[in-house]
């Protein structure tokens, strides 16, 4: 009786498991809704509107972005630098969006500081880099002077990063590591035989 029950379980599992395999695969399976994601498509929609990132959130994204941007394009990392000055026009361009009354001197940020600091990322000049950095670090001070928030100047400190610590060598060395460990079970799956 046991053993019975035992295979219906393992089957029953194994088709549930394949259905699930196929659905994902033909695009049918969408994971679990929210439990708090209830009511009418108005309640959804404020729902979903007021856990959206704040004001402050964006910019609490711009000011990593910018420590991030300031480390990678000082060490010479030039496509991570461009890749954080393009996101942080794209936060600021959202900020505008949840406080338009912000609109025009975040519009006047980065026509005063954009294309120009992606010129002067892709020059793989350090000096234009320092210049552009400059530039758009004022920009942001400026704003918030005129803000009143006490918070300025935002001094950009070390990378947080994976991408800006991390190197090709040390990579190669991560590589190296693991292709050793494979040898080594092989060879002691080999003694076993
Ligand atoms: C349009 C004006 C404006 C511009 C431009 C601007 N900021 Fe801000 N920033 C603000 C205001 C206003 C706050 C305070 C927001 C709040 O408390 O709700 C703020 C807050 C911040 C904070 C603190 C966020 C927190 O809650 O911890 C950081 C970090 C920041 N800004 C970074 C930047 C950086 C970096 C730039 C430039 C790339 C920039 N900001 C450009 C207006 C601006």
């Amino acid at each position: 009786m046991r053993k019975l029950i035992l295979i219906l379980v393992t089957t029953s599992l194994s088709v549930i498991g394949g259905v699930l395999a196929i659905m994902a695969e033909v695009g049918y399976y969408t994971p679990p809704t929210p439990s708090w994601f209830t009511g009418s498509t108005e309640d959804k929609v404020e729902k979903i509107g007021l856990i959206q990132p704040s004001y402050a959130d964006l910019m609490l994204w711009t000011g990593i972005r910018l420590d991030e941007l300031y480390a990678s394009g000082m060490s010479g990392k030039s496509e991570y630098a461009k890749h954080q000055a393009i996101k942080i026009r794209e936060t600021l361009e959202k900020a505008a969006l949840v406080d338009p009354t912000r609109r025009s001197a975040i519009e006047g940020l980065l026509s005063a500081n954009y294309p120009g600091l992606i010129e002067a990322i892709d020059s793989k000049n350090p000096d234009q880099f320092k210049a552009a950095f400059g530039k758009l670090y004022a920009s942001c001070v400026t704003c918030h002077v005129n803000n009143g928030i006490p918070f300025y100047p935002l001094i950009p400190t070390t990378s947080i990063s994976p991408i800006t610590s991390g190197s090709l060598e040390f990579l190669e060395e991560i590589q190296k590591h693991l292709r050793q460990e494979q040898e080594k079970k092989l060879q002691q799956e080999q003694k076993k035989k």
